[in-house]
């Protein structure tokens, strides 16, 4: 018994919380007892499914159908070891949190303390950004503080061809100096090159398969996967004739999120935005996708001298499952390092 919050008490009944399969119709077979005549006598009493029968007075049942209470005991404890759901509380579902969750810092200070120090295994982030604004450049950066300051390992999907080699040595080199170090950093991460869903499907899934039959490279199990980009191989398929894009473009979410939750990893994807009538800039591939990410960011150039593009970056927190949105941060986009005092500015909630 506890307590509500008018004051007035409130039994739980822990020990019949069904599964959505209550709705299941009575029939032969669905345990031992269960005979055929029984389930006859029953439905003529309105007795259908699970659900009629385990919450029913069994002694009026069986007094009204003539039939050994004993026997409709026996049958109801089956049915309700089969379809009630194993109770959990907050303080169990708390420690696995603990033990399943990993936060893995992006190597940028300031991106670290936007994203409550950085990205978290289990869930989907996503960074939003026009055309050069960063998207890839931030990937790399992750991916290059994963393989060289975590010692993790990366599956880096590309579908843009933006990952150069050349790139991610600039970047690395930038982290350490050291040769074998670089070539140790570089060979954690592990690079796919997508031109279309499918193909992205099967990268994912046969990372999935793998890490689920603990077939690890000597190397470690991928802890971070970057798909950089989901819109370049979703945003063909959605509108015109393709009937199956939206299809195609949930079971690539549903992916990724099994992906992260099961396998405990940190997803990191990258979309590009949409100017909305007010000039305000919008995650590309709508609602429908809106859902996938718990955490986005927002890249936006900031404007030198005579609006002169620079190397500097405003990131936006824009969609969190634990900062208030609408926090800022300034990062220097050619070294993928905190600009000013690392920390991130309080910007207006959104
Ligand atoms: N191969 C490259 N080497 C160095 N800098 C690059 C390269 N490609 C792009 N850049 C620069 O990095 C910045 C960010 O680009 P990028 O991360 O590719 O943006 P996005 O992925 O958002 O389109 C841009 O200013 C761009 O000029
Ligand atoms: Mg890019």
């Amino acid at each position: 018994m506890v307590r509500g919050s008018s004051g007035q008490t409130v039994t739980l009944h822990l020990s019949v919380v069904l599964l959505p399969a209550v709705m299941v119709i009575l029939r032969e077979g669905l345990c031992p007892g269960l005979t055929a005549e029984i389930i006859n006598i029953l439905k003529t009493n309105s007795i259908r499914t699970v659900v009629d029968l385990v919450s029913s007075d069994l002694e009026e049942v069986a007094r009204k159908c003539s039939l050994s209470y004993k026997t409709m005991v026996a049958i109801r404890r089956v049915l309700l070891a089969q379809f009630s759901a194993f109770p959990s509380n907050g303080a169990d579902l708390y420690e696995e949190l603990k033990s399943s969750t990993a936060i893995l810092s992006t190597g940028i200070a300031s991106l670290d303390k936007l994203l409550d120090s950085g990205l978290y295994t289990g869930e989907v982030t996503e960074i939003t950004g026009a055309a050069a604004s960063g998207k890839t450049q931030v990937c790399l950066g992750v991916a290059i503080t994963a393989a060289h300051s975590l010692k993790q390992s990366v599956l880096f999907v590309d579908s843009t061809g933006g990952l150069t080699a050349s790139r991610l040595l600039e970047l690395v080199r930038s982290q350490t100096e050291d040769e074998e170090e670089q070539a140790e950093a570089m060979q954690r991460i592990e690079v796919v090159r997508v031109f279309d869903i499918y193909k992205m499907l099967d990268a994912l899934q046969d990372l999935r398969w793998s890490l689920s039959q603990q077939v690890t490279s000597s190397l470690g199990p991928v802890k971070i996967v970057i798909v950089d980009s989901v819109c370049a191989v979703v945003y063909p398929l959605l509108g015109g004739k393709q009937a199956d894009g939206m299809a195609l473009m949930m079971q690539l979410a549903r992916e990724l999120k099994t992906m992260a939750r099961e396998l405990s990893i940190a997803v990191l994807v990258t979309n590009h935005v949409t100017r909305e009538d007010g000039g305000a800039l919008r995650p590309a591939l709508g609602r429908s996708w809106g859902f996938v990410p718990s955490t986005r960011i927002l890249l936006e150039q900031t404007k030198g001298f005579c609006a002169e593009p620079t190397n500097r970056r405003i990131v936006t927190l824009t969609k969190s499952p634990r900062q208030p949105t609408g926090l800022q941060a300034l990062l220097e986009i050619s070294t993928c390092a905190s600009l000013g005092a690392g920390s991130a500015a309080s910007g207006g909630a959104s």
